[in-house]
């Protein structure tokens, strides 16, 4: 297999080995994984991070004063300094484990929607967000009688920052919107974004779920309040992520969950709440995977986030240019500015038809509306099928997506 990296000082060949389900036969073929997206495969330092937990020092944390316990603490402790320093947050206490992007959007929908929404008050999302960064702003505007805004997304699949401007006002309380698109790729100008709503006064959330694995983070830079990513999307493990949430908002904001961990003391008659960010953090966490997830940071880190970007960047190029020239190919979402998701709709066949060919010939994508139905009705479609490129991808793989997409089409035409 040609595993040339792409304009960059990457040994795409030396990476894979580090991928050992890569390394298999599906359908007949060797496995072509271009569904990054969604989740994106695990190295061995992550696999053995989990087993080594596992085997050796498996305990509740910041409860028991026994070894294993000491050691498992230590061992979440660190991966809390890893993702500070991975997004260059200023405190430990600006960051909150959590299941994923979900939970936190969530988190800070209930904790500072409820505290700090009002009736009339407004809340700005966008176009391209996931249905996780709509659906629970919605509650919050139905239980305070506030009202959900939406910035336009233009026809090449970017928003539309005059239209937001103009949303803008002192009503608003609120900016939710992500930092790239699941399922165009736009890379959104956040910091813009997050400029003029601080004009207004309101907060911003960043939802960096498909930002995580790509692009360099710096949360004091962007100044956002609060920023969010998940595990699974970055080499790590399912079932965690992480919350930025600047000090002093975090500091104001009630607790989400009730329970053990997030509490100072408790009578039947008051409960006083233990300081951050452990106020955030009921109950027993999902130590295992947080700890593993250490590992994919450094793994990225390892690599380099600009040579990643640039390997993933070389080919979403290659990519795009030669599915253009597919007849009846329709690129969806042609932003100046993508991390490596390749959408796109092929004439008279419909997406899942061509996910499950190509799945009979070993190349694994997504299809659908990938949790954005309202973008998918801007553009007029029931869903795309979407190619996404990890770091361990290569060009012989986009020549086999090609390939197998030529024959969909000869076949059906
Ligand atoms: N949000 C993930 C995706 O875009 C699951 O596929």
């Amino acid at each position: 297999m040609n595993t040339t990296a792409v304009r960059t000082k990457l040994d795409v060949d030396i990476i894979r080995k580090e991928f050992p389900i890569l390394h298999q036969r599906v359908n007949g073929r060797d496995l072509v994984y271009l569904d990054n997206a969604a989740t994106s495969q695990k190295p061995l330092s992550v696999i053995n991070a989990l087993v080594d937990y596992y085997k050796g020092y498996n305990a509740n944390i910041h409860r028991g004063i026994h070894t294993l316990a000491e050691r498992a603490t230590k061992a979440y402790e660190l991966t809390r300094t890893t993702a500070k320093d991975f997004i260059s947050a200023s405190s430990e206490q600006e960051i909150i484990f959590t299941r994923g992007v979900t939970e936190s959007i969530n988190l800070v929908a209930t904790s500072y929607g409820r505290a700090f929404i009002k009736e009339r008050d407004e809340i700005i999302i966008s176009g391209l967000e996931h249905h996780s960064n709509i659906v629970p702003w919605q509650f919050v505007c139905e239980e305070k009688k506030a009202s959900l805004k939406v910035i336009p997304v233009t026809d090449q699949g970017e928003l539309d920052i005059d239209e937001y401007r103009k949303l803008l006002s002192g009503k608003t309380k609120i900016v939710s919107v992500n930092h790239a698109s699941n399922s165009l790729g736009t890379i959104n100008p956040i910091k813009e974004i997050i400029q003029l709503a601080h004009e207004v006064g309101a907060v911003v959330f960043v939802d960096g779920a498909q930002a995580g694995p790509h692009l360099e983070i710096d949360v004091q830079d962007l100044d956002c309040d609060f920023y969010a990513v998940s595990s699974h999307k970055m080499y790590g493990p399912t079932g965690t992520g992480f919350l930025f949430g600047k000090k002093e908002l975090l500091e104001k904001m009630p607790p989400y969950h009730g329970g053990g961990e997030m509490i100072k003391e408790v009578t039947f008659e008051k409960t006083t709440y233990n300081e951050l960010p452990y106020k955030f953090e009921a109950g027993t966490p999902n130590i295992a995977d947080v700890v593993a997830y250490k590992n994919a940071m450094d793994f990225i880190n390892g690599l380099g986030r600009e040579n990643i970007a640039a390997h993933e960047h070389g080919l979403l190029q290659y990519a795009t240019e030669r599915v253009s020239s597919l007849k009846g190919l329709q690129v969806i979402g042609k932003g100046a500015d993508k991390v490596s998701v390749l959408s796109f709709t092929i004439d008279g066949i419909h997406p899942f038809d061509i996910g499950q060919m190509l799945d009979a010939r070993g190349i694994a994508v997504r299809t659908g509306h990938h949790c954005t139905q309202p973008l998918m009705d801007r553009f007029g479609i029931e869903g795309t099928v979407r190619a996404s490129f990890a770091v361990y991808n290569t060009k012989t793989e986009i020549d086999q997506l090609v390939e197998g997409l030529e024959r969909i089409i000869n076949f059906i035409k």
